[in-house]
This record gives structure tokens, sequence and C-alpha cells, in this order.
């Protein structure tokens, strides 16, 4: 892929996947993740260390983003989704939530022809309410722009959180039954998946979160019952395509057994 000069004022230069000319493993066949979720933590403890604001870490983190897109292309992920702001972020500073906002705008708008050079597949998951109109119209453009791309879905998840989620799932569900249209024994895992924000995204098989931090904080939960956790201590700016490597290989050695059980006695003893 040849490196395109860039024009417009906001854009930045394309890169190929491979601009830091770093490879993953070889990894056996089909055994990579199919979709990997990754709570992006840690910017405002990288900033305050360096004596900087929250703010600029922030900043830091675009770049690590767009690395670390690459870097699950290069590896054969398929869906990567991505918490930017979640329904608890609202808590924070009005300065910090305003610099948020407009940053989730401004990295769609300077990045979104990178991505879809790359063949990645911008979604949105989140809620609309409160979320600004700016924002909205940012990921659905992105959307629209990269409807046809198929080497990786990219899931914004923007004014996101779990339980709102499955909140706005239930009220349709019972909006349903209350109207007749809907038998409450027809509710089933299904109907669920099929209501909540993005029906099609599989199930998350490897979680990811940086920073040290050991928690959800209201992250895809239907979505990752049974996904395996992996919690790196690098914070989000420091973070390079080789820690989500780095996940994958310890996402490698689990043994994912889905509540079913093999009998195998040791037999060296
Ligand atoms: C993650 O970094 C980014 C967002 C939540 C938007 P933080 O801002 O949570 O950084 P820490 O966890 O306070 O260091
Ligand atoms: C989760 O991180 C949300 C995002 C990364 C967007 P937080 O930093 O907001 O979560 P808590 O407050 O540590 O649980
Ligand atoms: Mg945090």
């Amino acid at each position: 892929m040849t490196p395109k000069p860039y024009t417009h004022k906001d854009a930045v230069p394309y890169r190929p996947l491979d601009w830091t000319g770093l490879y993953p493993p070889a990894y056996p066949k089909g055994a990579v993740p199919n979709h990997v979720a990754l709570v992006m933590d840690g910017n405002g403890r990288w900033a305050n260390r360096r004596g900087l604001t929250r703010i600029e870490g922030h900043r830091a983190g675009e770049s690590t983003l767009l690395d670390v897109v690459a870097g699950a292309i290069q590896a054969g992920v398929r869906h990567l989704s991505v918490y930017a702001f979640s329904t608890e972020n609202w808590a924070r500073s009005p300065d910090e939530v305003r610099f948020l906002m407009g940053f989730n705008r401004e990295v769609l708008h300077r990045r979104r022809d990178q991505l879809n050079e790359w063949g990645v597949q911008v979604r949105w998951a989140g809620r609309r309410p409160r979320l600004w109109g700016s924002v909205v119209r940012e990921l659905e453009y992105a959307q629209r722009l990269t409807a046809g791309n198929d080497v990786l879905t990219l899931t914004m998840c923007v004014n996101y959180g779990g339980r709102v989620e499955l909140i706005d799932a239930m009220r349709s569900i019972a909006e349903d039954v209350a109207a007749g249209r809907l038998k409450p024994s027809a509710v089933s895992e299904k109907l669920v998946q099929r209501r909540l924000y993005v029906p099609d995204m599989p199930d998350v098989d490897l979680f990811v979160r940086s920073s040290g931090e050991q928690r959800t904080s209201n992250f895809l939960l239907w979505e990752s019952a049974y996904a395996e956790f992996v919690f790196l201590d690098t914070l989000w700016p420091d973070f390079t395509r080789e820690h989500l490597w780095r996940a994958i290989d310890v996402y490698l050695d689990r043994d994912r057994r889905f509540g079913g059980a093999v009998d195998a006695p040791d037999t060296a003893l």
C-alpha cells in the first residue's frame, strides 16, 4: 500500500498497516480471538504522572488506537470493540466531558479515511440521548463510508453502558409484549441478542483492559459472558500493538470450557 499525501487540514497521512516494521507471531489456524473487547484506560494517570492535565493523556491515546487497530488486523482479529466513553463518564468534570465529546468527533473525522483504506468497517454502539449530535453525525458518517469493508469491524462504544444496553433491550421487548406482538414465552437468548445495540455483534472472546484496573466498568456485559479476561498494567498512551499480541498469547494458553468438562486423569501418577 503506497502512503498517500494528505490534503485535508484535519487528515493525517496514510500509513501501511506495518509502518512500525513489527509482525505478530504465526498463530495456529483458527486460534486467534474473533472478537476482542478493549477498555482503553489510564490516560489521566499517564498525563498526571508527567505533570500534564488529563486532557493531554486523552490526546496521547489517539495514536495508540490506530496502532492497535493495525495490530489487530495483522493478527487476524475480525472484530474489535473499544470503550471510548461510558455512560458513567458523564460524572467527570464538565471540561473533561466537553473535551472528550469534541475529541471523539475529531478522531473519527481525522482517522476515518485511514481506517477505510485499511478495510475497517466502523460501527457505533451506545445510547443516543445526551450524546452530542455532532458526535453521532461523525459516527454515522464513518459507518456509511466504511459500510462495505470487511477486514475488521471496529465498534466504537461511545456513550455505551452494558446495563443501559440491557435496559433498552428489555424496554423494547416489554413494549412488544404489552402491545400483544410478542408472547413472554418467546423471550430467549436469541431475542435479547437481537435487541442489543449491534444485534449481529459476536460474543467477546478476549476482553483486554489496560492500566492495571481489574474490572469491567460496565463494558459489554451480555457479550462478554464467556470472554477470557486479560489485564495489562500498561497505561493506554504507552500501549502498543505488541501489548495486544501479548494479550492474545495469554488467551491462547487459556482452556475455554464453556461449562463443559472432559475427564483426563493424569497418567504420570
Ligand atoms: C480512559 O482513561 C479514557 C476514558 C475513560 C475516556 P481515563 O481517563 O479513565 O484515565 P485514568 O483511568 O483516570 O488514568
Ligand atoms: C472505563 O474506564 C471507560 C472507558 C475506558 C471509556 P473508566 O476509567 O471510566 O472506569 P472506572 O471509573 O475506572 O471504573
Ligand atoms: Mg480510567
